[in-house]
C-alpha cells in the first residue's frame, strides 16, 4: 500500500464546467461518461477524432477549436488534459493547481492531481477501481479487477445481496436447457440473491450447487401434493414461502412459458398478491437441435419451425394438436415430450402425407455432458428408439434440417 493513496470519491457533475484539453484517444474515451453525468463540458483542441468531432456537432459538448490558453480552467471544477503537447500539459496542469481545480493528466500521473479509474457498471452500481501507486501503475490490471467485479456481479458468481431494494416475491426464472452457461445473465443473478429456489428436474441443475449456504433448495417433483394437483402444490409452496417475506427463485428448464406452465404460477400468484416477474431462458426446443448441429431453419430447406408438444398421442381426445394439417407443413417439426408417443406420431404424419423417408433426430439430454443424438426416419423412428433405448428428456426434429449439418454431428 502506498504511502498516501488516492482519496476515492464520486463527483457530480450536472451542470458543473469541466474543461477537456486536447481531442484525441483520451477524450473519445472519456467524454462519454462524462456527458452521461451531465457535465458541461468544453474542448480545447485544434483538432479532434471523428467521434469527438460528433459530439461537438450534435452540441454535447462545446468545441474551441486552437490551442490550449491560460485561463482556459477558469471557472472549471475539473480538468482533463490529454493534448499532444507535454509542455501545454504542463501550462494547464500549473494553471489547474493555482486555481484548485482537480485535474487529471494522461501524460503524466505523478504529475496529476487526480486519477481516473477503471469503472463498469451493474444494476445501479459503479464499480471504480484505482491503483494505489503512481509508479507501477498498470491500468490493465485495475482494467481486469474491474471486469471481474463487474462480470462476476452481472453473472451471479460474486454474491452481493441487495439488502435494502430487495423485494420479497417469486421469480420465475427460465434456467435454459442444462448446461449452466446457458441461463441468462439476469436469472444467475437473481438465483444468487435468492433465499428459497424451487427447482425443476430439467435445467442447469449444476448451478445449484454453487448457492451460498443457507439458501433452502426444494425439488419441485418431490413436493408432497396430498389433495392438491402437483402443480397446485407448487404454486402453494411459492406462495407459503413468498408470504414469509422471502425471495423465492422457482427455477425452470428452457423458457418457463414454453410448456413450462408458466403462466400457470403466474396466475396464481397474482391471485394470491406475491409480486412475481418472469425471466425468459432457452428454450430446449431451438437450442438442443442447434447443440446437436441442426438448425431448425435453413436457407432454401426450411422457412418455418413448428414446436408441438408430444405428451399424448394424436388419436387421443386430449390432444389439442392438428398432425394432419402438420403433416402438410414443408417446414421443421419439433416435437418436446414426444419420445413415448413417437412411433404413432410418426405414422400418423405418414398417413396424411409426409415421406416415409423424412429425416428424423433424436437429441437427447441435450447441451448436458450426456448429450447424445440419434437418427432414424419417420419408417424406422419407432424401432430405432427402441432399439437405442432412447430416453426422455429428449427433443425430436423432424425435417430435412436433420441433413444440413456435417457428418457425423459435431457433438458438445
Ligand atoms: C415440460 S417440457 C419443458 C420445456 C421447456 N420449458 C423449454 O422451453 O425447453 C420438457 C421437455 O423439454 C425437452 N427438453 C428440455 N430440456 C431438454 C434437454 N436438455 N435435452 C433434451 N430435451 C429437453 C424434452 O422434450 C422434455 O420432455
Amino acid at each position: 500500500m502506498a504511502e498516501h493513496p488516492p482519496y476515492p470519491v464520486g463527483l457530480r457533475l450536472l451542470g458543473r464546467r469541466v474543461v477537456v484539453l486536447g481531442g484525441g484517444q483520451v477524450a473519445q474515451r472519456r467524454l462519454p461518461a462524462l456527458i452521461a453525468a451531465g457535465a458541461d463540458v468544453l474542448l480545447v483542441s485544434p483538432e479532434a477524432t471523428p467521434s469527438v468531432e460528433a459530439l461537438a456537432d450534435t452540441g454535447r459538448i462545446t468545441w474551441l477549436k486552437r490551442p490550449y490558453e491560460p485561463g482556459d480552467l477558469e471557472g472549471a471544477w475539473y480538468a482533463l488534459i490529454a493534448t499532444s503537447d507535454s509542455d501545454a500539459n504542463s501550462r494547464a496542469s500549473a494553471e489547474a493547481e493555482a486555481d484548485r481545480v482537480w485535474c487529471v493528466r494522461s501524460d503524466d500521473a505523478d504529475a496529476a492531481t487526480a486519477w481516473t479509474p477503471a469503472t463498469g457498471h451493474s444494476e445501479g452500481v459503479t464499480v471504480a477501481v484505482l491503483t494505489t501507486e503512481a509508479k507501477g501503475r498498470d491500468p490493465r490490471h485495475t482494467a481486469a479487477v474491474r471486469d471481474a467485479v463487474v462480470e462476476g456481479l452481472r453473472d451471479g458468481t460474486l454474491v452481493a445481496p441487495h439488502h435494502r431494494t430487495r423485494t420479497p416475491g417469486v421469480a420465475l426464472v427460465g434456467g435454459g436447457p442444462g448446461d449452466p452457461d446457458l441461463i441468462t445473465v439476469r436469472g444467475r443473478r437473481l438465483l444468487a440473491e435468492a433465499d428459497v429456489v424451487i427447482a425443476d428436474r430439467l435445467g442447469p441443475r449444476d448451478l445449484l450447487a454453487e448457492l451460498p449456504p443457507g439458501v433452502e433448495v426444494i425439488d419441485a417433483a418431490k413436493i408432497p401434493y396430498g389433495r392438491f394437483m402437483a402443480q397446485e402444490a407448487i404454486n402453494d409452496a411459492l406462495i407459503q414461502h413468498a408470504r414469509q417475506g422471502k425471495s423465492v427463485v422457482r427455477l425452470k428448464g428452457g423458457d418457463p412459458y414454453v410448456f413450462g406452465r408458466g403462466m400457470e404460477e403466474v396466475q396464481a400468484l397474482t391471485e394470491a398478491g406475491i409480486p412475481c416477474t418472469v425471466v425468459p431462458g432457452i428454450s430446449s426446443s431451438v437450442s438442443v437441435p442447434g447443440a446437436a448441429g441442426i438448425p431448425v431453419t435453413h436457407r432454401g430447406v426450411a422457412h418455418e419451425f413448428t414446436v408441438v408438444s408430444g405428451h399424448v398421442a394424436p388419436d387421443d381426445e386430449r390432444s389439442l394438436v392438428d398432425w394432419p394439417s402438420l403433416a402438410k407443413l414443408t417446414g421443421t417439426l419439433v416435437i418436446l415430450m414426444g419420445v413415448d408417443k413417437i412411433g404413432k406420431i410418426a405414422e400418423t404424419l405418414v398417413a396424411h402425407g409426409k415421406a416415409p423417408d423424412t429425416p428424423v433426430a433424436l437429441v437427447q439430454e441435450g447441451t448436458t455432458a450426456a448429450q447424445r443424438r440419434v437418427d432414424a426416419t419417420l419408417a424406422t423412428v419407432a424401432a430405432t428408439v427402441a432399439a437405442e433405448e432412447v430416453r426422455p428428456p429428449a427433443v425430436i426434429v423432424i425435417g430435412e434440417v436433420v441433413r444440413v449439418g456435417p457428418h457425423p454431428p459435431e457433438q458438445r
